[in-house]
């Protein structure tokens, strides 16, 4: 959705930022600032701050940071519509988008329908369960030990032994052959005309949380291949984004969800009361699927299938869960198989005892991997540390956290430290720096930031002052141009921020909040706010300050005769020539002020 200029002014002018991260983390008032332990890494001294004079927050530690919106769309990690759409309705505001355009709405339509097609499908399936030709897949799920109760609440259905009798069915419902192919339901081939792949198969719809149809898995009556048929991706079918029983478990409001590997375990889970039971569609679990879980707030259980290929997932949704914050749980159903099985064997209160006992679920990982090697060979040991610790690379992202990890391997497994922290220098990514790194002295030594991302952001502490500075008060942008373009800043976040402020400066529409807005990319957001967040020096004599201000400038112009000596630009030379020239100058004069001065 996208929301006026008007509407996104009121909001921010609605939800006063210190109000809204207060509501979210304890804050201290200290100035006129608010204190408080970063939500977006671990720490112990509060070093994130929030200032309401400008509506920012900025946390020194982690070097997040932004606007009310962007707090939101980072704390609940929601997308930038969902954040408006959280704050209006916080401050009771109607949640008005733009009008759709011609093409948005036709777009919005033509889902309507297409969800309706596999809605009014699962109907079909659903009642075929009852007939005649239907009887085998209702018996099919009755020995899999569903109750009718489970069977009518998740819909399931049989699709009949031919695939044109759901096709005759969409057709008299009035639907035209080219919808009823974009539904996913049917394809037209010069074989077989308009048909479906499901039939003889017993039918599990996915279901929104709109409680509409967007997709169906079918799976064979005994054996067969493949097991389950899923509906193929169509303009409302997204794989990535939906999960199974999602539909149930966030209406179940749990502290947490059941992540399962199939749609029979997901219903059995449900059939035995544990509601929150959810599943992937067929494929890997994915970030997308992470990022919902994370904005509803829950914790994870594994309730992965106990063999190989579910080891293999788990790690992957390890992976995927870690890289929200989220650290899941592994729930052991030893000796069966998965957690369908597990029920029918053992019922619902030993799975209880289960889910109170499950371990950590990275930690449970490394166990598996551990027994996967033959550790009396010397080879094979070492090949397994290697691999136990370059899983501790998933928590890069916080080196807090990965170093409570790295500690804990070291116990667990009698390792070294000074082993792990080599092997986590082997074993490093690509995107945190070369494998031939030298190691570094700290204990564990993970590095915290992409050194892509690092290495064009050095800045000098006279540019960000200076920058602190104009944007506290546009006013001495005027004697600040006569000297420096934002081509003389350090190249990176701040010459691109130097590059908006300045343009906007240049034409008068400064203001914070507009720079904001146009540094939308969320790095240069948190690099801006570093800069924003801190104010003007403090200094009471103008004298005093044109001096500050003068020092400022001739350091940012020497930094620029450092840049410029650093490019391959053959007037190079003579720019620096000059440049000196003019910081000599201003080094033994004043600052010019004002247009007449200039002669
Ligand atoms: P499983 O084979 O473990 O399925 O695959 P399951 O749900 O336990 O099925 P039952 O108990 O044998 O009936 C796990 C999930 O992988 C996807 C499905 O989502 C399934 O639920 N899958 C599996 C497919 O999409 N296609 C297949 O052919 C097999
Ligand atoms: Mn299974």
């Amino acid at each position: 959705m996208r929301f006026s200029d008007e509407f996104l002014e009121e909001v921010k002018s609605r939800n006063d930022i210190a109000d809204v991260v207060g509501s979210y983390i304890p804050l201290k008032k200290k100035g006129n600032n608010y204190w408080g332990l970063c939500p977006f890494h671990n720490e112990k001294t509060p070093s994130f701050s929030v200032y309401p004079p400008k509506q920012m927050y900025h946390c020194f530690g982690c070097g997040e940071g932004g606007g009310v919106i962007n707090f939101v769309m980072k704390y609940e990690n929601a997308s930038f519509a969902e954040a408006v759409k959280i704050l209006a309705e916080r401050a009771g505001m109607e949640v008005k988008g733009m009008e759709e355009t011609g093409e948005e709405k036709a777009k919005r339509a033509r889902g309507d329908v297409l969800r309706q097609i596999n809605s009014d499908a699962a109907l079909f399936f659903m009642n075929n369960l009852y007939t005649e030709h239907g009887k085998k897949g209702l018996d099919y799920l009755k020995n899999r030990g569903l109750s009718d109760e489970t069977i009518r609440h998740f819909g399931l259905g049989f699709a009949g032994n031919n695939g044109r009798a759901v096709v005759e069915h969409l057709r008299k419902k009035g639907y035209s052959d080219e919808l009823i192919i974009a539904s996913g339901i049917a394809t037209n081939s010069e074989t077989y005309g308009m048909s479906s792949s499901f039939f003889g198969r017993v039918m599990f719809p996915i279901i929104n949380t709109d409680k509409k149809v967007i997709g169906f898995g079918g799976r064979v009556l005994g054996s067969g291949e493949p097991k389950y048929l899923n509906t193929s991706e169509t303009p409302i079918f997204d794989k990535r984004r939906n999960l199974y029983g999602y539909n149930f478990a966030k209406r179940a409001r749990k502290k947490y969800y059941i992540l399962c590997e199939g749609y029979m375990d997901v219903i059995s889970m449900h059939q035995a009361g544990f509601d929150s039971a959810i599943a992937s569609l067929g494929t890997a679990f994915t970030e997308e699927q992470a990022a919902m879980i994370k904005r509803d707030g829950c914790e994870v259980y594994l309730a992965y299938d106990m063999d190989e290929a579910g080891e293999k997932a788990a790690l992957k949704a390890v992976r995927m869960l870690t890289a929200v914050g989220i650290t899941p749980k592994r729930i052991s159903m030893k000796p069966c198989k998965d957690p369908d099985e597990f029920l029918t064997k053992n019922g619902r209160d030993e799975f209880g005892k289960r889910l109170d006992e499950a371990e950590n679920g990275f930690l449970y990982i490394e166990d598996r991997v551990r027994e996967s090697f033959d550790l009396s060979d010397p080879e094979e040991r070492y090949k397994c540390e290697r691999q136990i610790v370059e899983n501790l690379w998933m928590f890069a992202v916080d080196e807090v956290r990965m170093n409570s990890y790295a500690e804990s391997v070291v116990k667990r497994y009698g390792y070294t430290a000074s082993e792990v922290s080599r092997l986590l220098d082997e074993t490093r990514p690509r995107e945190y720096g070369s494998k031939d790194a030298a190691p570094k002295p700290s204990a564990y030594s993970p590095p915290k930031k992409p050194v892509g991302k690092k290495k064009e952001n050095i800045w000098t502490a006279a540019e960000s002052s200076l920058l602190t500075w104009v944007t506290d008060e546009p006013e001495i942008y005027s004697v600040i141009r006569r000297y420096l373009n934002y081509d003389d800043f350090s190249p990176g976040s701040c010459r691109t921020i130097a590059q908006k402020a300045f343009e906007m400066l240049e034409n008068g529409t400064y203001s914070n909040q507009a720079l904001f807005d146009d540094l939308q990319d969320e790095v240069l957001v948190s690099d801006a706010t570093g800069i924003l967040q801190n104010s003007a020096p403090d200094i009471d004599t103008s004298e005093k300050r044109m001096e500050m201000l003068k020092d400022l400038i001739i350091r940012v112009m020497e930094r620029s005769c450092e840049i410029l000596a650093g490019n391959d630009d053959p007037e190079k030379e003579l720019k620096i020539f000059n440049r000196r020239l003019e910081i000599d100058k201003l080094k033994s004069g004043k600052l010019r002020m004002h247009d007449e001065e200039e002669n």
